[in-house]
């Protein structure tokens, strides 16, 4: 593969959107920030210089990273923030992905402003496993605050309760016509007649699973996640945080303007959020713009069936150049909660709603994030920043189908990392254990893509639900949507030894505590074990 050298200069910048002006994070100036371009089997070498106000780190989402942890970025976990005033060459090592992917800010509530896209050719030579299009087209789903985004998530975490809502969606930067002060700036993709394009879509916003799609023109959906699927016709996606979905678009239409939409999905009582961003199809040529411009039929915000139903159709492309590697027979086996819940607040200072605090867990440990990155303190042995015991089960009943409010059982506070041995088949089956309120859970792993072989509602059946597993062609990702009130299994071969987040993708659940590390043991050798360090680390000046 090819070398790249990028620079991130992470700085302040005003922008005037919503009527008003106000200063965010960027790289390099721009909302969202620079796309990284390499074919697969590349390596990138992103020299990030903070000139910000505050300690940030950059991660590459997706990419695995082989046996290179000191570069994947997650605030606390495998690196200390980058200091105002100082940089840090981090190595990107493009191995196994294919597709798009992305890359954000992973400290505090930074990636609101800081993220931008990774596209990864096919290696030269060879070509993508559908018609060449016309040409390729990133939309990144986004969000704007008018107020300071650190601000909102301190506030929350300082009071228990939920954070604010972001003031507007956004695509590539845009929020679009159906919001104030924005009808000039909406974002535009010009197409030629009877000319195909390849859509990348990202969702990068905080806290919202999103359903998308463009007016009477039909989706064909050919990867997720870094990773081929067969196509999927149809005329929307369900797409969430984290996740990347590749779309085919033929402009087959008469000429002339059709909005694409993104609205939130939210299996809620009510809508966390029900706003609309909007970006122009606009065919080129001559033709009377339309009076009225025709708008997509978007499943309603709380339609779990066309959310899941969507989901389900994901398949693998499983062709001889994109093989599936599930593993059939597995080692290690993990089941694991996932649940919103609160946590017992004695004092009236941190007292939310009901006066406890709002909480997240994985196994019923809502995470505790320690002061010194724990692939620092795994690989040079230092004690009492982590433990290594995170349970394989729960370790007492817990009542998978209670509702917020009705656990009994608080979590508990910890800092616990999940071991596995290098090369295990490891299978971790995903429980969501809320009914009433709370959503689904994006749940990313570092480190891995994963195959996602089954998936369904209400509590996992150990008897009758592997019946079920897809072994022949599942999807292989790195973030999938847990059902709040059903279960996923996943499966992957351990082989990337090193210290690898796992968490939910909404934003807001990961700041209460439903994350947990994975530590997967050096195999015998030197190639199969983690890299050492490089020469210089951000240091972790609390420490
Ligand atoms: Cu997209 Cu831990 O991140
Ligand atoms: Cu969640």
């Amino acid at each position: 593969g090819q070398v790249h050298y990028y620079d991130f200069v992470l700085k302040e910048t005003n922008f005037t959107k919503l009527c008003s002006t106000k200063s965010i994070l960027t790289v390099n100036g721009t909302f969202p920030g620079p796309t990284i371009r390499v074919h697969k089997g590349d390596t990138v070498f992103v020299n990030v210089h903070n000139q910000g106000k505050y300690g940030v780190t950059i991660h590459w989402h997706g990419v695995r990273q082989p046996r290179n942890p000191w570069s994947d970025g997650p605030e606390n976990i495998t690196q200390c923030p980058i200091p105002p005033n100082t940089s840090f060459t981090q190595e990107v090592i493009f191995s196994t992905e294919e597709g798009t992917l992305w890359w954000h800010a992973h400290s505090d509530w930074t990636r609101a402003t800081v993220h931008g896209a990774i596209i990864i050719l096919p290696k030269p030579g060879t070509t993508y496993p559908f018609p060449e299009p016309y040409a390729e087209e990133t939309l990144i789903l986004g969000e704007w605050y008018k107020g300071d985004v650190m601000a909102i998530i301190d506030e929350a975490l300082a009071t228990g309760g939920d954070p604010n809502i972001s003031d507007a969606f956004t695509i590539n930067g845009q929020p679009g016509d159906l919001y104030n002060c924005s009808n000039g700036t909406t974002y535009r993709l010009p197409v030629y007649s009877g000319k195909t394009y390849l859509l990348r879509i990202i969702n990068s916003i905080m806290n919202e699973e999103q359903f998308f799609g463009i007016a009477k023109h039909n989706l064909t959906v050919v990867g997720s996640d870094g990773a081929y699927l067969k196509p999927i016709n149809t005329n929307y996606i369900m797409i969430t945080p984290g996740q990347t979905m590749d779309v085919l678009v033929t402009a087959n239409q008469s000429p002339s303007l059709y909005y694409i939409a993104s609205t939130p999905f939210a299996d809620t009582a009510a809508p966390y959020d029900n706003t609309t961003t909007t970006a122009i199809l606009q065919y080129k040529g001559n033709y009377t713009v339309p009076s009225t411009i025709p708008f997509p039929t978007l499943p309603a915000y709380n339609d779990k069936d066309a959310a899941g139903n969507y989901t389900i159709r994901l398949r693998s492309l499983a062709s001889k150049e994109h093989p599936v590697n599930v593993p059939k027979t597995i080692t290690r086996s993990i089941f694991m909660t996932v649940s919103v819940n609160q946590i017992y607040c004695p004092n009236a200072s941190c007292a939310g709603p009901s006066g406890n605090r709002l909480s997240a867990s994985l196994t019923n440990i809502s995470f505790v994030t320690p002061q010194i990155d724990i692939l620092q303190a795994y690989y040079r042995r230092l004690p009492r920043v982590f433990a290594s015991n995170f349970p394989d089960q729960p370790l007492y009943f817990f009542n998978f189908t209670g509702d917020v409010g009705n656990n009994t059982e608080y979590p508990a506070l910890a800092t616990k990392a999940l071991t596995v041995n290098y090369n295990d088949a490891v299978e971790m089956v995903l429980q969501g254990t809320n009914i009433g309120a709370a959503e689904n859970h994006p749940m990313h792993l570092h480190g891995f893509s994963f195959y996602v072989v089954g998936m369904g509602s209400g509590n996992f059946n150990n008897k009758t639900d592997p019946k079920s597993y897809n072994l022949i062609d599942p999807p292989e990702v790195n973030t999938v949507g847990v059902p709040k009130n059903g279960w996923v299994t996943i499966r992957f071969i351990a082989d990337n030894p090193g210290v690898w987040f796992m968490h939910c993708h909404l934003e807001r659940h990961a700041s209460w505590g439903m994350d947990t590390v994975l530590i997967v043991k050096n195999g015998g050798t030197s190639a199969t074990s983690i890299r050492p360090p490089p020469k210089y680390m951000p240091p972790c000046s609390k420490s």
